[in-house]
């Protein structure tokens, strides 16, 4: 019987252990290992400092908070991502502002931002998502954001260690902000990051993370408690020495689905643009016509697959009487026509070729 999840964390004897020498430690909230994973991630990222969080979201939230989105403030993001993206800017009292996808790497298109930035005067920065693991066209973006004097904010939730012109992402903008949930390329079980090299947000960060306070306390600002535990930062810091070889591994595999699955009339297999180190966080295949079919005859045969996501955000319910009147036709496209399958680094070839040949027998039926 066929039993391929779609994702499934690398957890080993070294991860173990760490943990196991925190519990025998006493010291389970945050502390040592959450500061040295601090200081490995930002040197890892290349960037001057980087704080930690309970979760990818808080590690957003927290960082517009620094950047100073409040009530009534204009951010634009996408609307093909998922929900925290645009909840952390309505949860400051921001607004997000959608603007459509690129045709070609389902982010951020420069050209349609350009055009919101030339009609709209009050917005005040921007939040770019590496989706899938592939790095928004960054050079385009921060040109943008200088021009128009604006905030970068990098969604790197499903990008950790992708390059974009040989650099890493979350240190293009003026902050970063990584989830370390269980499916993605590293796990701290739950888990954030934010990364900068601006101090001073760095600073705020810190404080907002723990209550508002940096002296015991002494209460500067109204703050939250989104700090990590060390079992998480013990978890983080082993995962972080495994990650480029994580990462090499979805790399690999999904070269050999571009090889095996490229021929497909009814299929568009992921772009690469030039730019790009991608890391391969989804593999998501663009399927014209027939996609919940596909969906359905793989997981009846044990593959698991997913769409991400089968609702662009202004069609959420929550958001819908909000952006009523708004339409983006290529996130819209990619609602209907996207289906990820297992890039996972735990996949051996015998579950690639299983997935391979269930895509392929698909379509011979159809
Ligand atoms: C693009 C994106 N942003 C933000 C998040 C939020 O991260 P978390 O689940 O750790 O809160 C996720 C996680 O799924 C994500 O994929």
């Amino acid at each position: 019987m066929v039993n391929i999840p779609l994702s499934k964390p690398c957890l080993g004897e070294e991860e173990k252990k760490a943990v196991n020498e925190v519990l025998d430690s006493g010291f389970l909230a945050q502390g040592e290992n959450v500061r040295k994973f601090e200081e490995e991630f930002a040197r890892y990222v290349g960037v001057k400092e980087a704080v930690a969080t309970s979760n990818g979201t808080t590690a957003l939230f927290v960082a517009l908070k620094a950047l100073g989105v409040k009530e009534g403030d204009r951010v634009i993001t996408t609307p093909f991502t998922f929900v925290a993206t645009a909840s952390s800017i309505l949860q400051c009292g921001g607004v997000p502002v959608f603007c459509d996808v690129d045709e070609k790497t389902f982010n951020l298109d420069p050209g349609k931002l350009e055009d919101i930035l030339k009609k709209e005067r009050n917005i005040k920065g921007i939040i770019a998502v590496h989706l899938y693991g592939l790095p928004c066209d960054l050079e385009e973006i921060a040109f943008l954001t200088q021009k128009y004097n604006l905030f970068l904010l990098e969604d790197c939730a499903q990008a950790h260690g992708a390059e974009c012109q040989g650099r890493k992402v979350g240190s293009w903008g003026d902050m970063g902000a990584f989830s370390f949930y269980p499916t993605k390329n590293m796990t701290t079980g739950e888990g954030g990051m934010i990364t900068t090299n601006d101090s001073l947000l760095a600073q705020k960060c810190r404080m907002l993370i723990n209550h508002g306070s940096r002296k015991r306390y002494y209460h500067e600002a109204l703050g939250y408690n989104f700090r990590l535990t060390d079992i998480g930062g013990a978890l983080g810091r082993v995962q972080l020495s495994k990650l480029e070889q994580f990462n090499e591994k979805r790399r690999r595999n999904a070269a050999f689905y571009n090889q095996e699955l490229a021929d497909l009339p009814f299929i568009d297999v992921p772009y690469l643009p030039p730019y790009a180190l991608p890391v391969f966080h989804q593999y998501t295949l663009r399927v014209k016509g027939a996609r919940d079919a596909l969906l359905q005859f793989l997981r009846d045969g044990g593959i698991g697959c997913e769409i991400y996501y089968p609702l662009p955000l202004h069609h959420q319910p929550f958001l819908q009487n909000l952006y009523s009147a708004s339409s983006f036709p290529v996130a819209e496209n990619l609602a209907r026509e996207v289906l990820s399958l297992p890039v996972h680094p735990q996949l051996t070839r015998e579950d690639l070729n299983t997935i391979i040949l269930g895509v392929r027998e698909f379509f011979l039926n159809h």
